[in-house]
């Protein structure tokens, strides 16, 4: 079994046929499907709701549905996104004013059963994280600035996962390492050498014929 998780980033995929695209991650080999919501607040862009999520559910099989919330408001949003079959929920530090806000959020999404990330942006350092590692199941490290797919890798995210894997080790417990943004073959071995388990890809994957060819690349490494 492969030591890497690879989460497929559904914002690159086409929407004319959503059920089928993600249908076809589970058998070339992805563990989780990454779903970026966006509410054109937080990021430019807007995505989708929680509808979409409850609409492709019977087609993630048993793909942990990877929800990544880039929105301004998500304390609003993890009721919603939860009952629609969400299985972790990542939400922004930055969306946060406060440190009990932000664990209070943490503690609503691990309430409804599920799994709990927290996410930094590029110009955020990691070590604002460090305090909610003993109550998060992942860390998601942003190696684009969110909004958009398809955009060049930051180096400068791989400083931040050593930081975090160190950090993790600390904690003895089972805590995800996801990075998001402009991951491919090359960025990819960068970041798992870094101590990322968990790599976030869109438009590596999705529209290409040999998308199958190039996840198994990844979880090689
Ligand atoms: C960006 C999203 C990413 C995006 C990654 O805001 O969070 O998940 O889909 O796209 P690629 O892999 O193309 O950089
Ligand atoms: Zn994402």
């Amino acid at each position: 079994m492969s030591r890497v998780i690879v989460a497929p980033s559904i914002l690159s995929a086409d929407f004319s046929r959503i059920e089928a695209e993600v249908r076809k991650m589970e058998p070339a080999g992805a563990k989780f499907i990454h779903l970026d919501v966006m509410d054109g607040k937080f990021v430019p862009a807007t995505t989708f709701g929680p509808d979409l999520v409850a609409k492709i559910a019977s087609s993630a099989g048993a793909m942990i549905k990877d929800t990544h919330l880039m929105v301004e408001d998500p304390a609003s949003l993890i009721k919603p996104f939860a009952q629609a079959g969400s299985d972790l929920i990542t939400v922004h530090y930055e969306s946060f004013s406060t440190d009990e806000e932000r664990f209070a959020c943490i503690r609503l999404i691990r309430s409804l059963g599920l799994l709990a990330g927290m996410s930094v942006k590029p110009a955020t350092p990691a070590e604002v994280l460090l305090p909610f590692l003993p109550e998060l199941d992942l860390v998601l490290i942003m190696s684009v600035e969110p909004g958009k797919g398809g955009q060049a890798f930051m180096p400068e995210a791989l400083t931040k996962i050593r930081l975090i894997r160190e950090n993790i080790a600390k904690t003895h417990r089972k805590i995800y390492l996801e990075v998001d943004g402009g991951i491919n073959a090359l960025t990819a071995e960068a970041c798992v050498e870094a101590g990322a388990d968990t790599l976030v890809a869109g438009s590596y994957l999705y529209g290409h014929e040999d998308y199958a060819q190039r996840l198994a690349g990844l979880l090689r490494l």
